[in-house]
């Protein structure tokens, strides 16, 4: 297949990539556009080239499928720099995404110029690494170093009108890429030339840049090593010359890409892009989605309204009471009106997407609904309630979901007509915020239902996990092992707040224990006083001490720790050691590494249980599940991936 191709506009050259999906930089088309710039050097006929891409997007970046194999010439720093030296010079015409090889591609270029919509960025460091092709010695010598330094040590992907703010790019153009490139190859040539990237200075940042630069960065890496390591690059770009820059990047570059971190984030990166669109469904068409539904605006209810509302789509909510829609209303109202005094939305934003819930204690308004997503109370009854209702009401073909943390969705279903068209679509808190979505099918559920799942959840831009029926699903059920194997750490005598600084220097945010301290331990003592009441053996958990004694979590003014009125900040207990003393055996010794290994040991061999049940399809799929539903740090890769499954 050809992946570059050159045809002529006059004088100009216009290089057109041609290498799907995403135009990545394989070594067929590094040696292509290699071919290209000597080619077009030896053409008398040629005065500038546009280098253009086929498809979705502008060059994506370097191919990651390559990363675990010997690199083959030409290496990409050796072509940037060959087409910075071409004899002509060379503009980038950007659509869709310009990408840490594709970006480092434009900087080799003279110009570059971008389509309204394209975006630009460096995203190595969420791959482990460091932009490998003079990223962090070219970027700096064209927008600066504070602004190179934002670009390369978070990874985020800036819009073309950001870009040319910077100085990234040299012209946004509005209306067709390539006539407009060509248009403003034409003008560039009427101009003296710019100097290329590599023979210009840094302009050095203020006193002190760096001293602050670093533990900032240090701070939002939370254990990630590639963005310190890319800041060192930075600042060798500014304090070195071009070449010895060139080479410490490089000699960065090749040492993380061998990296632990670089291969889990690797692992992460493919596992999320596989995630929405499972190869079985692959032939089966969803069902469009118009006309969507939630029942009850409590708190996972307000949350799924905002994440569909921000989708773009019209909501009715429905509650069981006209008070019951004012509160569900206001519950909506109350996540937009936040997000806008954040400054995460516009007032006006705020204002659309409010109007756009009607809420309605009638069922009969949902006729013609496609989806509807039912979060009320998490008791069988009321849940069945509802079903029954919707079954009624309801088109034969409409998906009808049920939000259910614990309850098992088989018997939720029990005696709905068409079961084909229930399913179960396990929201995490907050649902507007938190990426990860469980999709439970029932035996019954009909494949284009299943396929609805999905596409719901590329809609919300969330990761689906499909799960299959079991107590807690894939996630609850390993954080209910994670909590009980924390709790059988103090019972040997490990304190509580040793365990949970543990697993915040393993990449949690928060251990387990001030966890629960937010989230309330209530709601499990009550599930295990429920299974206790039917009869079943649930042994007192040190959970239950805690509850049974007034200590809920921070809602009642203390957990697992003591909290000062109004304060967060979680206080070693005198109270709770007293309570648990008859429970603990001290003795136990081990460092913050060991209590960490051995918790999420724990957590891998409930997913390896998981597996061998069929519950997750693969051991990735519980990764994501732990990563973008618990919080477990990203550059881990996940539990399973962490233990070598
Ligand atoms: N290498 C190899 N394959 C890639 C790829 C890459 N850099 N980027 C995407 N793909 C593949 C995906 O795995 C997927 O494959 P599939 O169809 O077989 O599942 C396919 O391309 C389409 O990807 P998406 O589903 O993500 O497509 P979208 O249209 O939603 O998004 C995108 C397009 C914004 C370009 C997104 O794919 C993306 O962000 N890609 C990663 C870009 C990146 O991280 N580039 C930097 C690489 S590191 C580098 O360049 C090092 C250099 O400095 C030396
Ligand atoms: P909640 O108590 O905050 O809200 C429930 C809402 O449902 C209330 O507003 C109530 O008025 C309404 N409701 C009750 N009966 C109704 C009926 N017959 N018709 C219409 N509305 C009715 O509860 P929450 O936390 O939002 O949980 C809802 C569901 O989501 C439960 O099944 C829960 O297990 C599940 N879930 C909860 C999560 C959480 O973190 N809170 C996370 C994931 C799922």
């Amino acid at each position: 297949m050809t992946v570059v191709s050159i045809e002529k506009q006059g004088d100009i050259a216009v290089v057109t990539v041609d290498n799907p999906p995403v135009n990545a930089l394989s070594q067929a088309l590094r040696q292509g556009l290699w071919d290209a710039a000597e080619r077009l050097d030896a053409d008398p006929g040629v005065r500038a080239v546009v280098l253009a891409c086929a498809g979705r997007t502008f060059i994506a970046g370097a191919d990651v499928t390559e990363f675990g194999k010997p690199p083959v010439p030409p290496h990409l720093p050796d072509l940037v720099a060959r087409i910075e030296a071409a004899a002509k010079p060379w503009v980038a015409a950007i659509h869709g995404s310009a990408l840490g090889g594709g970006l480092e591609v434009a900087l080799g270029c003279r110009f570059r110029v971008a389509a309204a919509e394209a975006s630009l960025g460096l995203p190595e460091v969420t791959l482990g690494i460091v932009p490998g092709a003079g990223g962090t010695v070219r970027t700096p010598r064209l927008v600066g170093v504070e602004a190179a330094v934002d670009l390369v040590t978070t990874g985020k992907p800036v819009r073309a009108a950001r870009a040319q703010a910077l100085g990234l790019v040299d012209a946004v153009i509005e209306g067709d890429l390539l006539p407009g490139a060509l248009a403003f190859a034409a003008e560039a040539l009427t101009r003296p030339l710019p100097a290329p990237l590599s023979s210009r200075a840094v302009t050095p940042p203020e006193p002190g840049f760096w001293d602050r630069a670093e533990p900032a960065t240090a701070k939002a890496a939370k254990g990630a090593a590639a963005p310190l390591r890319a800041l060192a690059c930075l600042r060798k770009a500014a304090e070195a010359s071009f070449d010895q820059a060139m080479a410490f990047e490089r000699e960065t570059f090749l040492d993380l890409r061998g990296s632990t971190q670089a291969a889990a984030l690797r692992h992460v990166f493919f596992a999320e892009r596989a995630a929405p669109r499972p190869a079985a469904l692959r032939d089966v068409a969803p069902l469009p989605l118009a006309r969507v539904a939630v029942i009850g605006g409590g708190t996972m209810g307000a949350g799924i309204v905002a994440a569909l509302r921000e989708a773009g789509l019209p909501v009715a909510l429905i509650e069981r009471d006209a008070e019951a829609v004012e509160r569900g209303l206001a519950n909506v109202a109350s996540i937009f009106d936040g997000a806008a005094k954040r400054g995460k939305l516009t007032p006006e934003r705020a204002a659309a997407l409010r109007q756009g819930v009607t809420g309605s204690t009638d069922y009969a308004t949902l006729a013609e609904a496609d989806l509807v997503i039912e979060a009320v109370f998490e008791d069988i009854a009321v849940k069945r309630a509802v079903f029954d209702q919707l079954g009624r009401v309801c088109r034969a073909d409409a998906v009808l979901a049920t939000n259910t943390s614990y309850l098992d969705p088989r018997l939720i279903a029990e005696g709905l007509a068409n079961p084909g068209r229930f399913i179960g679509l396990h929201f995490f808190s907050p649902a507007n915020v938190m990426k990860l979505l469980e999709i439970v099918p029932v035996p019954e559920t009909a494949p284009r239902t299943l396929a609805t799942g999905f596409a719901l959840a590329r809609l919300l831009k969330k990761i689906p996990v499909q799960s299959g029926i079991c107590e807690g699903f894939i996630g609850n059920r390993i954080l209910k092992r994670y909590r009980a194997a924390a709790e059988a750490l103090v019972r040997r005598g490990v304190p509580i707040d040793r365990i949970d600084a543990a697993m915040r220097g393993y990449g949690f945010a928060m251990g387990p224990f001030q966890a629960q301290d937010l989230g309330g331990l209530d709601i499990a003592h009550l599930q295990r006083e429920g299974a206790r009441a039917a009869g079943q053996d649930v042994p007192e958990t040190l959970g239950d001490i805690l509850v049974r004694a007034g200590r809920k979590g921070q809602k009642t003014g203390g957990g697992w720790y003591d909290y000062a009125p109004g304060e967060r900040q979680p206080q070693v207990s005198p109270t709770v050691a007293a309570l648990l003393a008859p429970a603990v055996t001290p003795g136990a010794a081990m460092t913050g590494p060991e209590i960490a290994a051995a918790l999420v040991a724990e957590m891998a061999a409930e997913g390896r249980a998981i597996l061998a049940e069929g519950i997750a399809e693969s051991p990735a799929a519980i990764d994501l599940v732990e990563i973008h539903g618990y919080g477990f740090p990203r550059w881990r890769g996940g539990p399973m991936f962490a233990s070598g499954a």
